[in-house]
């Protein structure tokens, strides 16, 4: 049986998204038909429809998700009907030489769902990140699904699917953020803000917020941040030392995504501190550093993807401090919107006023 719902399409490179019935077919071997309660709105999604990641229009977006699994396919033990989940990007395989020195987050044989879903005509649909949910129903790979508390709010689960965990694992997995550490943010959008959120729980004593948005300096320091520093205004690398004793922060995290916030973070650490980076550059961009920097300084220059995190070990334990009250998800979640609302909340991405908004089905 096949299963005719909404869903989100991008038809085409820079076309206005829109709200298509597509095609879900029943869950073959290894494989869950989800039910989506809530997807986030992330740039991954934009950069899908500006044809920023690849060609293969038209896309199914939405990847921040949560929901509840409908039906499951042969063979599958991970999760069974009626189980609410987390979806992740990825099944890792569990076997390959990656996932055997303990880095799933590189496997080399991941095994997402086969693309399957279509719009009414036959056409296939490349699924956002192997998932694809701004829609009712979506067939992921079992290997997706995270089975976490169904009493914790979806709005706030879903988060853990792409950006939140991002943030908090770039500095709980990523950079280690140990007791009495000092840790810089550099950006504080989503990700960033969540990075001071895990920073802040894995210990740290200072966490000191750099944005350039003066907004962002209020919100980072609801999420926990010690101190602030609006990097328009004055030298950010300056700032972060004086806070430090005259040293640098032990941890930095960049969650922007452009030259001279990785070369502020860079100059930023203390001696062998560790710097995360987080922000996504284009491939066009391009930074100089003396080598006798990078040599003498010491410490550990760490790309973080997806926070390097396992989600059947680290989206439960979230959801668990969450549903104790000490990780605050709902923080993130500026508005709930509709699926035909996606185009809109794009636009306001880039006014600086929304942390997330997260479509609810
Ligand atoms: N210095 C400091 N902060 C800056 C600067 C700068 N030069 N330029 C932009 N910012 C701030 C913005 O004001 C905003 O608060 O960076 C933040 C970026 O936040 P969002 O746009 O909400 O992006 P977010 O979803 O947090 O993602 C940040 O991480 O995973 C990656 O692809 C993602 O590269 C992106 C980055
Ligand atoms: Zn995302
Ligand atoms: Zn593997």
């Amino acid at each position: 049986m096949a299963h005719e719902v909404r869903g989100v399409i991008a038809p085409g490179k820079n076309e206005p998204v829109r709200v298509e019935t597509i095609v879900v077919p029943d869950p073959g071997p290894g494989e869950a038909l989800v039910r989506v309660r809530t997807c986030g709105v992330c740039h991954t999604d934009l950069h899908y429809k500006q044809g920023g990641i690849n060609d293969e229009f038209p896309f199914l977006l939405g990847h921040e998700a949560a929901g509840v699994v409908e039906s499951v396919g042969e063979g599958v033990t991970e999760v069974e009907p009626g189980d609410f989940v987390v979806l992740n990007w990825r099944a890792v395989c569990g076997q390959c030489r990656a996932c055997l020195r303990g880095r799933p987050q590189y496997c080399f044989a991941t095994h997402n769902a086969k693309q399957r879903m279509t719009l009414t005509d036959g056409t296939p649909l490349s699924p956002a990140l192997g998932i694809g949910a701004f829609a009712e129903k979506t067939l992921v790979a079992a290997g997706q699904c995270t089975k976490v508390d169904p009493a914790a709010s979806p709005a706030a689960a879903g988060l853990l699917g792409c950006g939140v965990m991002a943030g908090i694992g770039a500095a709980i997995n990523t950079g280690q953020v140990g007791r009495g550490d000092s840790v810089a943010v550099i950006g504080c959008g989503g990700v960033g803000g969540a990075a001071i959120m895990g920073a802040r729980l894995a210990g740290a004593a200072r966490v000191i917020a750099v944005d350039i948005d003066e907004r962002k300096l209020a919100t980072a320091q609801g999420l926990g941040a010690t101190h602030t520093v609006h990097s328009g205004q004055t030298d950010p690398v300056a700032a972060i030392r004086e806070l430090t004793g005259g040293f640098g922060a032990d941890v930095v995290i960049e969650a922007v995504g452009r030259p001279e916030t990785y070369e502020q973070a860079f100059y930023a650490r203390d001696l062998a501190g560790t710097v995360v980076l987080v922000g996504v550059p284009t491939p066009e961009m391009r930074i100089e550093l003396p080598l006798l920097d990078v040599f003498g300084r010491g410490g550990a220059l760490k790309s973080s993807w997806y926070g390097d995190c396992l989600p059947s070990r680290d989206f439960p334990m979230l959801i668990d401090l969450y549903q104790q009250g000490r990780l605050d998800l709902d923080a993130f979640v500026t508005e709930t919107i509709a699926l035909d609302q996606i185009e809109e909340a794009f636009d306001r991405m880039h006014t600086g006023e929304v942390l997330r908004s997260v479509v609810v089905l």
